[in-house]
């Protein structure tokens, strides 16, 4: 088989970017390794930022994002149990959607189908192989049998535990990271969400998240130690560690039920740079990881996919190699920002140490940020996304 851009991972970054190729007439070919159903099941992100809407638009698969989404012009954050409102509408002007990553990638896998652009799903042993070449190809094993794929370049989308990154020289690659000695655990119930708007807490006992994915149906997440098992949690231990960390409103208006979903995430930073290497490029979690407090991790897979599918679109449509050649530092110079932005809101909403000195920093640096308009502004800046 030979296609013009090989993309492995079915996620949101490889999804994007065959779409919006695809809509320019530039040829590619999908390699994921779990099933769709798989892919769909996992809940994730629910926060996007104006230019990933933008972008979903672009792809032609925005139609239910607008129908159902849910647009918040702010967001609160609630110190031990006073809560407290910023407006991204009044500071910036600009306002993010609430609308689930799988959702976004069911319009996305439908978009697909609908194009009748070819994915494989449960393909076996990806390999990538000649990036450094002219002629690069993937192989894979797939119902039995062996593959390969020849094409002019390869994505590699596959995420944080993908084979892209690891299929380049160690010696050609830097990796900078800083693990957290924390998780979230996240619970999903169709029950109504307790604000229309999404409550971040800082709490003396650890960080909680109230979220939302429609009018009747919640994601609440609470800071956990790595070494929980989510077996440990029935429902009704998760809704006693929460409340005490909510503020009275909060707490009277908690409409606690059964969880459809509930598991642990670890919170992580890192960057690998480059992201080109040859005919490879790599995309979104596959270079990057953010902690999710910041909500940027989607949003960053498609900020990457935006530089990539652009530089593509001008190789071959204009002959032109600019694009390719930015690409790394264009994609890394919104990532580090991002990184920033994740890494700050972990340290200052998380019970990170029992250093009394640096509790009374956060409160101070919560403080900050409630009275002056000028760290409100830089926050609501960064919340609904840097321009690109
Ligand atoms: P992935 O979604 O990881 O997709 C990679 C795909 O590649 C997967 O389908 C995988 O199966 C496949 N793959 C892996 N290895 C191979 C292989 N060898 N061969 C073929 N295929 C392979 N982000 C936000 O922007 N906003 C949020 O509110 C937010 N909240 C989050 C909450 C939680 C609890 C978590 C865990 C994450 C959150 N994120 C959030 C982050 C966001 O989910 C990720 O950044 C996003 O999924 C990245 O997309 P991706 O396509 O780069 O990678
Ligand atoms: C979510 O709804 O899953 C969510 C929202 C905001 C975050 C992280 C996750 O910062």
């Amino acid at each position: 088989m030979r296609t013009q851009v090989a993309i492995i991972g079915a996620g949101p970054a490889g999804l994007l970017l065959g779409q919006l190729l695809h809509k320019n007439g530039i040829d590619n070919v999908i390699l994921e390794r779990q099933t769709a159903d798989y892919v769909l099941g996992r809940v994730r992100a629910g926060v996007i930022e104006q230019v990933t809407m933008d972008l979903l638009d672009e792809a032609g698969v925005g139609a239910r994002m607008h129908q159902d989404g849910l647009i918040h012009d702010g967001v609160q954050i609630c110190v031990d149990g006073v809560r407290h409102r910023l407006s991204f509408k009044e500071l910036t002007g600009k306002s993010v959607m609430v609308y689930g990553q799988t959702e976004i990638t069911k319009d996305l896998m439908d978009g697909r189908v609908a194009a009748v652009a070819p994915t494989v799903y449960s393909a076996q042993d990806v390999t990538l192989h000649d990036f450094f070449g002219d002629n690069p190809r993937v192989s894979y094993r797939a119902e039995g049998r062996g593959h390969e794929i020849a094409c002019d370049f390869i994505a590699g989308c596959d995420g944080f535990h993908g084979i892209s990154r690891k299929s380049v020289p160690p010696g050609l690659i830097s990796a900078y990271e800083r693990v957290y000695p924390l998780g979230w655990l996240g619970l999903l119930s169709d029950t109504p969400p307790v604000s229309e708007e999404l409550i971040y807490v800082r709490h003396a006992t650890g960080f909680a998240l109230c979220s939302m994915r429609s009018p009747t149906r919640s994601r609440y997440y609470i800071q956990c130690s790595l070494a929980e098992d989510v077996e440990a949690w029935p429902d009704e231990r998760f809704w006693e560690e929460l409340k005490p960390r909510l503020d009275d409103e909060a707490r009277d208006r908690l409409v606690t039920g059964p969880s459809i979903e509930k598991s642990i995430a670890p919170l992580r930073s890192f960057v690998a740079e480059p992201l080109r290497f040859g005919r490879l490029f790599l995309a979104g979690d596959a270079a990057h990881i953010v902690p999710p407090t910041g909500a940027k991790g989607l949003n960053l897979a498609a900020s990457d996919v935006r530089y990539l599918s652009r530089a593509l679109i001008e190789h071959y449509q204009e002959k032109s190699a600019d694009g390719l050649e930015h690409y790394s530092a264009r994609a890394l110079a919104r990532v580090w920002k991002a990184e920033r932005f994740s890494w700050w809101m972990t340290m200052t909403l998380h019970r990170i140490s029992d250093n009394p000195f640096d509790q009374k920093l956060q409160l101070a640096e919560l403080d900050y940020l409630f009275r002056s308009p000028a760290a409100a502004t830089a926050f609501a800046e960064n919340y609904v996304g840097l321009p690109y």
